[in-house]
């Protein structure tokens, strides 16, 4: 075993083409795998940029290594690129049509039996995290984080392009909320203090527009410490773009501009107009801020209908001014009993307290749970009203507006995939727009920012703001917009409170002290005083948006070393425990909780 210094790499395995055919190369790479035919082994050899096939004699001095050689073994080889004989042409390899023909081979290190397989998708994630660096091996992956290079790259020209300006903002900072928990890290020279690490620059970026910036962008790691699901992290990347003396239009047409060239470039398509529903609308319509377009399945109401119809459970939450809407399942007409449960059970789940269902029977009559309170024609004139037909089903919620219009965007989503109506082969987008600038969080008794405490309310309503009018709260709409893409939240951004006292009046309808305020916010309100200008932007998350140029639904997939559900990474084991003097040095001792925690997971 030796780093063989006459042997130069000439070639990626990968790249080995039909025009090097009789030329002597040199590749190097990792054994993918190996076939011994006795007087001839074949080996696939693997790179970066893809596979070759290489032939070697064992019986020869300068190729004999290929007796010895196992799966993922380093290896050099030279030989010469020939066309491989008619019939063995391997149409599913980029250089399937070659081989290389070794002359000599080195091996330049050798590999432990790996834990399973490179590039074998049915081997268990969590084993497959525990040993990243070798799942990182599969051209899938190595695919995914290429092209997530590429779009960085892409972004970058773009945006210095037009006249933005990369800057580079803190990680060991103070706490810039977005609705999750903090990352806190101690300070060892400042016992008793604590930096947060970002959950985004927001503030930062503004200060940066107060400086002078005029357009800012950057590549910005994210940290945030919330439930994660299949499209979350804690730590994330976004591309946070701001600019000032601007107004809504002129940051939605520009980030339209670079959808537009991201998806010229990566999917040679030209998506043309960017459509625009306001947040009511993608409520009423699809249930969801972040509506998957690609489907139908809308929802209607139905309220009119179902007016004193006896049914308790109606009449009840019409008599409350809460909704009765539904969706048309189609087929459903087909649907067992069984299948109705567990829809059910999902819309419970989503946080409905019931479903019902209403299904056209192949004999031409109408069942459901509720039949005894409603007429035949009725139910009949129910499915039709949800855009049912014969053989159809209707599915029903009744409840206030937001927990209905939720559950009913979780199963319309649900049935969307279990059907199969979802064209894949287009994506589809959306600009959503006036949000609601407040909502009300029943959990903490007070009023909490929808998008994040620096968003401008519209003009309207700046001085019920300033004057603490909570009757105008719930009707606030903000400047903010989000953009959407086959069902996911790729972006978000508003035009920024730019004048001290509205900052102010803000932070005093999200219940923060006098005192608060200044200890949380207080230099960047001081900030504010100085010839603000009007700005605002936006950040796209960079994960997510190359998740959906990879075609995958999970984000685990296109970053390099990614956490789990539980926010630990398994191969290198963190978060973990550390001795007594770091804790010390950093002025921290542990809870009887956090002792009995590292001790049951001891056990
Ligand atoms: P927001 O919180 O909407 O806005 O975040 C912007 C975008 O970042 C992505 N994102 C995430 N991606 C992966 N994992 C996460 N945990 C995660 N959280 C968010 C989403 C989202 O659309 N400072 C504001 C932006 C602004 O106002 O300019 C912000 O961070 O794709
Ligand atoms: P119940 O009267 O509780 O037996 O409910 C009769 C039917 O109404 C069952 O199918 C329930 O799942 C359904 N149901 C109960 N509450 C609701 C609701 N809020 N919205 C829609 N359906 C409901």
């Amino acid at each position: 075993m030796k780093f063989v210094k006459d042997l130069k790499r000439t070639d990626y395995c990968g790249q080995v083409s039909q025009t090097l055919v009789g030329q002597k190369v040199v590749v190097m790479g990792w054994v993918d795998t190996r076939r011994d035919h006795g007087s001839l082994v074949f080996i696939d050899l693997r790179d970066r940029e893809g596979i070759v096939q290489v032939v070697l004699d064992p019986n020869k001095a300068e190729t004999g290594c290929a007796k010895d050689l196992r799966g993922e073994y380093v290896l050099a080889v030279e030989g010469i690129v020939r066309a491989r004989p008619d019939g063995m042409v391997n149409t599913k390899l980029k250089t399937g049509a070659v081989e290389i023909e070794a002359v000599r081979a080195e091996i330049l290190n050798v590999a432990a039996t790996p834990p399973f397989q490179v590039n074998d998708e049915n081997v268990n994630e969590m084993l497959r995290l525990k040993f990243r660096y070798l799942d990182l091996r599969s051209p899938r992956l190595q695919q995914h984080l290429m092209t997530r290079h590429k779009v960085a790259q892409h972004v970058r020209r773009f945006l210095s392009e037009n006249g933005f300006v990369e800057v580079e903002t803190p990680i060991l900072y103070k706490s810039t909320p977005e609705g999750a928990r903090d990352y806190l890290v101690p300070s060892r020279v400042n016992p008793g203090h604590f930096y947060a690490l970002p959950q985004s620059p927001q503030t930062l970026k503004q200060l940066l527009m107060i400086s002078g910036y005029d357009r800012y962008f950057q590549l910005a790691r994210c940290f945030r410490d919330e439930d994660l699901r299949a499209d979350r992290q804690p730590e994330f990347s976004q591309i946070d773009i701001e600019m000032s003396f601007i107004d809504v239009e002129d940051i939605v047409s520009m980030n339209e501009k670079m959808l537009r060239s991201i998806w010229k470039e990566f999917r040679g398509v030209d998506i043309g107009e960017v459509p625009r529903m306001t947040f009511q609308e993608a409520m009423d319509r699809y249930g969801s801020d972040k509506p998957d377009t690609r489907f139908g399945l809308e929802i209607k109401d139905l309220s009119a209908l179902v007016a004193s119809s006896g049914f308790k459970v109606f009449d009840d939450v019409i008599a409350r001014n809460g909704i009765v809407r539904g969706i048309p399942v189609p087929k459903g007409g087909a649907f067992s009993r069984g299948q109705f449960d567990k829809l059910t059970e999902i819309a419970k789940k989503a946080g409905a307290k019931g479903l019902v269902w209403i299904k056209s029977e192949a004999d031409g009559t109408y069942s459901s749970p509720i039949s005894k309170f409603f007429a035949p024609e009725k139910l009949e004139a129910l499915v039709k009203a949800v855009g049912g037909d014969k053989g159809d089903a209707a599915l029903i919620v009744a409840d206030d507006y937001e927990p209905a219009c939720n559950t009913l965007g979780t199963l319309r989503l649900h049935l969307g995939r279990e059907l199969k109506l979802i064209d894949t082969t287009k994506d589809k987008f959306l600009w959503v727009v006036d949000f609601p600038l407040l909502e009300y969080s029943p959990d903490d008794k007070r009023w909490v920012a929808r998008h994040h405490p620096f968003t401008s309310p519209t003009d309207e309503f700046f001085d019920d703001l300033v004057a603490n009018k909570e009757s105008s709260f719930g009707k606030m709409l903000a400047k903010a917009y989000d953009l959407v893409c086959n069902g996911y939240e790729i972006g978000g951004g508003s035009i920024r409170i730019y004048r001290n006292e509205i900052q102010q009046a803000i932070f005093r309808v999200l219940g923060l002290s006098e005192e608060e305020t200044q200890l949380k916010f207080g230099f960047f309100l001081e900030a504010l005083k100085y010839g603000t200008p009007p700005h605002g932007g936006i950040a796209w998350g960079m994960d997510r948006l190359v998740m959906i140029l990879c075609g995958t639904e999970a984000i685990r997939e296109v970053i390099a070393f990614p956490k789990t559900a539980k926010a630990t990474d398994l191969m290198a084991e963190a978060p973990s425990t550390v001795n007594y003097d770091q804790l010390n040095e950093v002025g921290i001792k542990l809870t009887a909780a956090a002792e009995k925690f590292i001790a049951d997971s001891k056990k």
